[in-house]
C-alpha cells in the first residue's frame, strides 16, 4: 500500500519547499497579516509575529513534515501508526480539509473575478461602493467563477504531485515573489494630497507599518495580541490540518527536512511582510489611518478603491495585486484538495485519477452551494465566539477556529508525551544533518504550544470571552 509510483514524491528539496510554501502562501498572508499588523499595533505585531513564528510557528511545521515524511502516511493513517488510540485524531484532522474545501474555491472565485475586472478595464465599476456585494449575492456570477477556479485545482490534482502541484508552484511561487517586491515598491513612492490639502506619503505610511504602537497597551490587549499572531500562524502555515502531514510524505529520505522547513517559514513570513509592505503605506496614504481599520472588506472593497484614486497606474496595480491573489490562492487550493485526495485513496487503495475525478465532481457541487449562501442559500447564523455568519463563515468558523486549535492541542500532547520528542528529532537527523532548533522544539512541544493551543481553543471557541 505504502510503495509510491514515480512522481508520487516530489522531485527534491526545491520542488517540495516551494509546493509546501505555495500551500502556507494564500489569502491569510495577502489581506490577513496586513490587517492583523494595522489592527494590532504596527512593529509590535511584527515582533511578536516574528518571534513565535520561529517558535511555535516552526515546532508546528516541524511535526507535521516529519511525522508525514516518517510515516509515509497522510493524515488519517499517520496519527494511528504513532499511537492506535489517536485514530480519532487522524479522522477528526481529515474533516479540516473536507471542510475547508467547500469554501476555498468560492473565495478564488471571487479573487478571479476581481482580476477580471481589472485586466477588462472596468477598475473604475469595482471601486462603486456596492460593487462587492452586489457581487457575492448574485446568483450566477460568484459559482461560475467558483467552478471554474475548482475546476482548474481538480485539474492539477489529476496530474499528480511532481507533475501537478510541483510543477505549477515552481512557476507560480517566483513569480508571485517578484510581482509583490514590485507593487511594495510603488507603494513606497506614492504621495497623495487629500481635498483639504493634507499629503501623505507611501514611505509615513511604512512607519505606521514598523513603529511599535504601544499605547493602550494593557495584559488584555497584549493576550489578544499573542492570540491573533497565533492564530495567524498556523492559518498561515497551513499546520494542523493535515496538509503539511500529505506532503512530508512525499519528500524522499535524503532531503535535509531542517534546512526545508526554515525555507518555508522564510518563504510564508516573507510574503507576508511584503504584503504588508505593499498594502499598509498605500492604503495609509490615500485614506489616513482609518482606513486601515477595514477588515475582511479591505481586500474586495477598499483596496479597490485605492487603486482607484491612483489613476491610471492603479489599473495596472491592480491587475498585478489580483492575478498575484489568483496564484496564492490556487497553490494553497490545490493542497487542500491534495490532502482529501490522498486520504481517500488511502482509505479505499484506489488510484488517484478515479479519486480526483470523484472529488473534484463533489466539490464543483460543494462551491455552487457555498457560493449561493450569500443569495439563494443565504442564512444567518450567530457562532460561538460572538460573530454572525454565512454558510461560508459557518464552514470557516467549525474549520479554523473550532477545529485547528483542537487537533494542534491534541498532537502536540501526543508528540510530547506520549512518542516523546525524540520520535520527531530522530527523522531530522535522519539525513545525517544536525537539527538545529532541537531545545527549542522539545521545550515548545512539551509545555508551551499545548498551554498556548490551549488558550487558543478557548478563545476562538467563545469560552476564554475575548
Ligand atoms: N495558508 C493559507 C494562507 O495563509 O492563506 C491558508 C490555507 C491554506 C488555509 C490551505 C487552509 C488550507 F487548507
Amino acid at each position: 500500500m505504502n510503495e509510491k509510483k514515480k512522481g508520487s514524491n516530489f522531485s527534491g528539496q526545491l520542488g517540495f519547499v516551494l509546493a509546501a510554501a505555495g500551500s502556507a502562501v494564500g489569502v491569510g498572508n495577502l489581506w490577513r497579516f496586513p490587517y492583523l499588523a494595522a489592527k494590532d499595533g504596527g512593529g509590535l505585531f511584527l515582533i511578536i509575529y516574528l518571534i513565535l513564528v520561529l517558535t511555535f510557528g516552526f515546532t508546528l511545521l516541524t511535526s507535521d513534515i516529519a511525522i508525514g515524511r516518517k510515516t509515509k502516511k497522510s493524515a488519517i493513517y499517520a496519527y494511528t501508526e504513532m499511537n492506535k488510540k489517536f485514530k480519532f485524531l487522524g479522522i477528526l484532522t481529515f474533516f479540516v480539509p473536507v471542510l475547508i474545501m467547500t469554501y476555498y474555491a468560492v473565495i478564488g472565485g471571487w479573487i478571479t473575478r476581481y482580476a477580471v475586472v481589472y485586466f477588462t478595464g472596468e477598475a473604475k465599476a469595482a471601486a462603486a461602493d456596492d460593487f462587492f456585494v452586489s457581487f457575492i449575492t448574485s446568483p450566477v456570477a460568484p459559482v461560475i467563477y467558483g467552478l471554474l477556479f475548482m475546476f482548474v485545482t481538480t485539474v492539477i490534482i489529476y496530474k499528480g504531485v511532481e507533475g501537478g502541484i510541483e510543477r505549477i508552484s515552481r512557476w507560480l511561487m517566483p513569480v508571485l515573489l517578484v510581482m509583490i517586491v514590485v507593487i511594495a515598491v510603488f507603494s513606497l513612492t506614492i504621495t497623495h494630497k487629500d481635498a483639504d490639502g493634507t499629503v501623505r506619503t507611501g514611505l509615513q505610511g511604512l512607519l505606521v507599518y514598523l513603529k511599535p504602537d504601544l499605547t493602550g497597551l494593557t495584559p488584555g490587549r497584549f493576550l489578544q495580541i499573542l492570540l491573533d499572531a497565533m492564530s495567524q500562524i498556523f492559518f498561515s502555515l497551513s499546520v494542523s490540518m493535515g496538509i503539511m502531514i500529505t506532503y512530508g510524505s512525499y519528500v524522499k529520505p535524503d532531503v535535509n527536512l531542517g534546512k526545508s522547513i526554515n525555507q518555508i517559514e522564510i518563504f510564508d513570513t516573507l510574503v507576508a511582510f511584503l504584503a504588508g509592505m505593499m498594502i499598509i503605506p498605500a492604503v495609509f496614504a490615500f485614506t489616513g489611518t482609518e482606513g486601515m481599520s477595514a477588515g475582511p472588506s479591505l481586500m474586495f472593497v477598499s483596496l479597490p478603491k485605492v487603486f482607484q484614486a491612483m489613476g491610471t497606474p492603479g489599473i495596472f496595480v491592480g491587475a498585478v495585486f489580483f492575478l498575484m491573489a489568483i496564484f496564492a490562492t490556487l497553490t494553497s487550493c490545490i493542497s487542500v484538495l491534495e490532502a482529501i485526495v490522498a486520504n481517500i485513496m488511502a482509505i479505499f487503495h484506489a488510484d488517484r485519477k478515479k479519486v480526483t475525478l470523484i472529488m473534484g465532481a463533489v466539490y464543483l457541487i460543494a462551491t455552487a452551494v457555498i457560493a449561493l449562501g450569500y443569495s439563494i442559500f443565504y442564512v444567518e447564523v450567530k457562532l460561538p465566539n460572538g460573530s454572525t455568519g454565512q454558510l461560508l463563515d459557518i464552514m470557516d468558523y467549525i474549520s479554523n477556529s473550532f477545529m485547528m486549535p483542537f487537533i494542534s492541542m491534541i498532537s502536540t500532547i501526543l508528540i510530547g508525551w506520549i512518542v516523546g520528542p525524540k520520535w520527531i528529532i530522530d527523522e531530522m537527523e535522519s539525513t545525517g544533518d544536525k537539527f538545529r532548533r532541537k531545545y527549542v522544539y522539545i521545550v515548545m512541544i512539551k509545555y508551551v504550544a499545548p498551554i498556548m493551543m490551549f488558550i487558543l481553543f478557548l478563545q476562538s471557541t467563545g469560552i476564554l470571552g475575548m
